[in-house]
């Protein structure tokens, strides 16, 4: 880890397989990132069970996890020069965001939409919204103090988060007279949210909309064959709408060859290209994208404990960061407990309650 570079926190729940929206608004630019900064990417399976705690989410995490990591891997994230960590292996992210909860008050975390948005969003009536569903900022607190990350590259919908994680920074620093944690900065993509192959305003598993950085080149073909265009262009000869054309939106992110995707635009707003063909060069221009996807996923897939074994390798690292942070916390608040503790595990040094010396 070089320290002279600005360290980066960001990651996500392990909800399932990434798509092509996915690509766009995030991964792109985290693989972007790699170079510049000490990326840590956290997997954060804890942040799940704010919305989920039946045992067979649970259940299911596993494999989530799993996927969610061989994606990163997949789309070009470099174990050997980010972290890729898992968020329910460290305690101290149990313990920090125990001790951040006295930092904010509740109407402020329940005023949030993202919050009112992800009870809406899993049926939780205001009357059944779980502490830890109101608590949801805080953990994403600690997880960004943790490592003391200076940066957060992260969606519109997660900037408020940030904001709450900055205020919990400068309230911790100012009570307990310490500069422990640095005030992370908020980096939102300029990347709007990928359409979906519907035309619904967002790509999404749910949705039934998507197209999966793991799709196969024949299930690509399909899907864009399927895609919605312009529903008024009935014929293939009748001028047809480019702008905000689910098609032409792939093909400006995907298409590499702008001199194809400016001819195809042009025929289409003369009336003198089909569906088929536009469909036909997106398919291609996905598929070659994807390819050296599919390659890197294949060949981290091929190797038995592989993709755990980056897991576990970054998760050790970010815990050595974890129990740095948590030294400086305990030490900064004066609580005595993990003292304590130390002697439980075999420390040598005897426990006192008062530090005279
Ligand atoms: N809240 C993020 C999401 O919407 C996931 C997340 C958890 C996260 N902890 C984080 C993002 C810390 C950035 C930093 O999926």
């Amino acid at each position: 880890m070089n320290q002279s570079k600005k360290r980066i926190l960001t990651g996500d729940r392990p909800t399932g397989k990434l798509h092509l929206g996915h690509y766009v608004g995030s991964m792109k630019n985290r693989v972007a990132l790699q170079d510049t900064y000490d990326c840590h990417f956290i997997i954060a399976d804890l942040h799940t069970l704010t919305t989920k705690s039946e045992k067979e989410h649970v259940e299911q995490l596993d494999q989530n996890i799993y996927d969610v990591v061989l994606d990163y891997l997949a789309v070009g994230i470099d174990p050997d020069k980010s972290v890729i960590f898992l968020q329910s292996a460290i305690p101290e992210t149990y313990e920090l965001t125990l001790l951040l909860g006295n930092l904010v008050s509740v109407p402020r975390l329940s005023r949030l939409p993202s919050i009112k948005d992800m009870a809406r969003a899993a049926n939780i009536d205001d009357e059944a919204v779980p502490f830890g569903l109101v608590g949801y900022p805080v953990l994403q607190a600690a997880d960004i103090l943790l490592p003391r990350a200076h940066l957060v590259p992260v969606g519109k919908d997660n900037e408020a988060h940030v904001e709450i994680t900055r205020e919990i920074a400068r309230r911790f620093n100012r009570t307990y007279g310490a500069e422990v944690f640095p005030e992370p900065q908020v980096m939102i993509g300029e990347v709007p949210t990928l359409v979906g192959t519907d035309g619904q305003a967002k790509m999404s598993k749910s949705l039934g909309n998507a197209i999966m950085l793991s799709d196969d080149a024949k299930t690509v073909e399909q899907k864009v064959r399927g895609m919605y265009t312009d529903p008024n262009r009935v014929r293939a000869d009748i001028p047809g709408r480019v702008e905000g054309n689910p098609v032409f939106i792939y093909h400006d992110a995907f298409n590499p060859d702008v001199a194809e995707v400016t001819d195809l635009k042009e025929r289409y707003l003369l009336g003198t290209v089909g569906d088929v063909e536009v469909k036909r060069k997106l398919a291609r221009a996905i598929n070659d994208f994807l390819e050296p996807v599919r390659e890197r996923r294949a060949s981290y897939a091929s190797q038995p404990g592989l993709v755990e074994e980056i897991l576990v390798e970054g998760t050790r690292r970010m815990q050595r960061e974890a129990e740095r942070t948590m030294a400086a916390v305990y030490d900064a608040m004066g609580l005595s407990g993990p003292r304590l503790r130390s002697v439980l595990r075999g420390g040598s040094e005897r426990f006192q309650l008062t530090n005279k010396a």
